[in-house]
């Protein structure tokens, strides 16, 4: 197997997204689960505390529980390229939905081919390096009634998808197969809050073990056409402080990092969490601790591995706290690379307000913010001064 640590000649700036969350007009096993569940999710919201409904009324309507047309990005995508260029982003995650690409087993859908790749050309035409998800949370409605990953042959479907995609962008350089594997079997296998709405904790492990064998399948199958790719797993990695929390960075951060080291180029950092005590919250209710970035990043050296930090932001409608966490969360970063942290990587999650699963429209993780009714972008402050901060970063 070759291997190529060829870092970037540029520290990578920029923000993430995922196709179903913002691309419209997809049709997958989601599109199923919200059509089946909005409305008692809007249930669930009219019992949520005043105070709550009243700041975000969405809550309790239905249509923000269904992705439908999103922000239109699959057709808008140039226009956010640019604002993105604008912000002077050199890097830009997102995932080819593979519902669009194979929606029928083994048939492939060219026009969705010809998508992606003028989706990358557009980026690769502005200077910003695609970074390319091939599973974040989506799949085939054929894919999910042979019963997903639970498959005994769910790797190879897999395997076929991922290798037609290599084939149609050899010019791609970062491949991340799979988008935290961990939060997925959690809350599609144990909470069943998320489709395929099971729980049981042996289906959970079976579905993590199921999802390492489908990542280390997919490495062998980029490598072997592209030897020189950068592939990894996006992981989401929580800062645990106190007595248990070396077992609980064991379970949460590393369990599954083990299983597929050393197949991995590269570590996908996805941080929002911390069970540190903090002063503010995001819209959401989560903590907001942006230094735990640091001692997360420092626990990912045990993979001998550069990291990219393939997602960090909140929900914050206001832009009140977005600014603040951004710079303090690249502080915290620049202590973790002087401890040693090989870090290639900052990508803020999103780079547009977005189809934040179960919880809707509501939540707005945006450096752009979207008027989900005419789909206006409007840019807002705390992007410029991330723009600040990348064109103020020397290391
Ligand atoms: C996921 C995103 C999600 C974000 C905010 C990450 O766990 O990859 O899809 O929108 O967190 O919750």
């Amino acid at each position: 197997m070759q291997k190529d640590t060829e870092q970037p000649s540029k520290f990578l700036w920029g923000a993430a997204t995922a196709a179903h969350q913002v691309e419209g007009g997809t049709h997958n096993d989601w599109t199923l689960w919200e059509r089946e569940h909005a409305d008692e999710l809007v249930r669930r919201a009219m019992m949520r505390p005043d105070t709550e409904r009243e700041r975000f009324p969405e809550m309790t309507r239905r249509e923000n529980y269904i992705s439908g047309a999103a922000t239109e990005h699959y057709t808008r995508y140039k226009k956010d390229f640019q604002i993105a260029a604008d912000l002077h982003h050199n890097a830009h995650r997102f995932s080819i939905e593979w519902s669009r690409v194979e929606p029928r087993k083994g048939v492939w859908n060219n026009e969705a081919i010809k998508h992606y790749r003028d989706v990358i050309d557009e980026l690769k035409k502005l200077n910003i390096e695609p970074v390319v998800t091939l599973y974040h949370w989506t799949m085939p409605v054929w894919f999910s009634d042979m019963g997903g990953w639970l498959h005994p042959h769910a790797h190879i479907a897999f395997e076929k998808f991922v290798e037609r995609m290599v084939l149609a962008f050899p010019d791609v350089k970062f491949w991340i197969t799979v988008n935290e594997p961990t939060v997925y079997s959690s809350h599609g296998y144990a909470k069943g809050n998320w489709p395929p709405g099971k729980r049981s904790l042996p289906l959970t492990l079976q579905t993590l073990r199921a999802l390492a064998k489908s990542h280390i399948t997919a490495y062998h199958a980029i490598h072997a056409r592209i030897p020189n790719a950068h592939v990894g797993i996006a992981s989401h990695s929580i800062a645990f402080y106190g007595i248990v929390a070396p077992l609980k960075r064991y379970f949460w951060n590393q369990w599954f990092l083990d299983r597929i080291h050393p197949c991995h180029d590269f570590v996908g950092l996805n941080y929002y969490f911390s069970n540190h005590k903090s002063e503010f919250q995001s819209d959401m209710g989560w903590g907001l601790f942006p230094e735990g970035l640091e001692d997360v990043l420092v626990e990912l050296k045990r993979y001998r591995r550069p990291v990219i930090i393939t997602e960090i932001g909140l929900a914050d409608a206001t832009d009140k706290h977005r600014a603040w966490y951004i710079a303090s969360s690249v502080q915290a970063m620049k202590r973790a690379i002087e401890r040693g942290v090989d870090v290639w990587g900052y990508l803020y999650w999103s780079l547009l307000d977005n189809f934040e699963w179960e919880k809707g429209y509501w939540p707005r993780f945006g450096l752009v913010e979207i008027d989900y009714k005419t789909k206006r972008r409007n840019v807002r402050k705390s992007a410029f001064i991330y723009r600040d901060i990348i064109d103020s970063w020397h290391m």
